[in-house]
């Protein structure tokens, strides 16, 4: 082959991975690092691009929610933006109405779940042990303009859900790891037949065996796992069949 051949195709081969990365960068769409680092590239598929806000209000928490992933997200072991798109998607397609989530850090899923929730008229209550989290995410849900629907609960959730009374619509757990067994223990009578318990981290490093059992062993469980982003578990609780 003569050199001339040779630099060609060294050529054609440059601009094919120029157009490779052009092409992912497209993909991505508005949302800065939103769409990038944490979301929606070519790692949960090629065709997802930035939600794209429906009206002022949306746009609003989706606006708080890109600033939290380029300012707050180092220490504050948020989900992934593709976990956060779930869970709005399951609380809005159920129409939920009280969500509770175990380990609210700085408020990013809660606000997620806020974007669905502010359509379907529903709350979210939400727990979390430490006290400089917790003050950031309040400042937070003012931001996004979803304290009003927001209950945070502060100080260690295995003693404070034993307070919380009413029917659960979606469970979210995530918060420390070895609890998760506890938490479902104590709030699983509270979730309502055809509500789901939903479970942040459940991968080979971080599940608690005891947990993964408990929601694949129980006949009132329905339960699969989707191994994209941080993990999650999405378990149902079944309504039982009409006789
Ligand atoms: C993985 S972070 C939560 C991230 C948050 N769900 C998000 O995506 O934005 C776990 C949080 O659980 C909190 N946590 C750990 N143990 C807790 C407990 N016993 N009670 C309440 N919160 C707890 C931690 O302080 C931490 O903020």
């Amino acid at each position: 082959m003569s050199r001339k051949m040779i630099a060609g195709l060294v050529g054609i081969g440059l601009l094919s991975v120029v157009g490779m990365l052009m092409a992912q960068d497209g993909f991505r769409g508005p949302g800065g690092r939103r769409g990038g680092r944490r979301g929606f590239g070519f790692g949960e598929g090629a065709f997802e691009t930035a939600p794209v806000p429906k009206n002022d209000a949306e746009k609003k928490i989706l606006d708080v929610l890109d600033e939290l992933d380029r300012t707050q997200s180092g220490g504050m072991m948020n989900v992934p933006a593709h976990d956060g798109r779930l869970l709005r998607l399951l609380a809005e397609s159920t129409g939920a109405q009280q969500v509770v989530e175990i380990g609210t850090s700085n408020g990013y899923s809660g606000i997620w779940q806020c974007l669905a929730l502010k359509s379907t008229g529903g709350k979210l209550t939400t727990f979390e042990i430490d006290a400089r989290r917790a003050a950031l995410a309040r400042e937070n849900f003012k931001k996004a303009g979803v304290d009003d629907i927001v209950t945070l609960v502060e100080g260690d959730a295995h003693e404070t859900v034993q307070n919380f009374k009413g029917e659960i619509d979606i469970l979210f757990i995530d918060a420390d790891k070895e609890g998760y067994l506890d938490y479902l223990n104590k709030l699983l009578p509270q979730v309502r037949p055809g509500g789901m318990v939903l479970a942040h981290n459940i991968n080979a490093g971080q599940a608690d065996p005891g947990y993964i059992r408990a929601i694949t062993t129980n006949p009132d469980l329905e339960t699969i796992f989707l191994s994209d982003g941080g993990g999650v578990s999405v378990t149902l609780k079944k309504r039982g069949l009409a006789h």
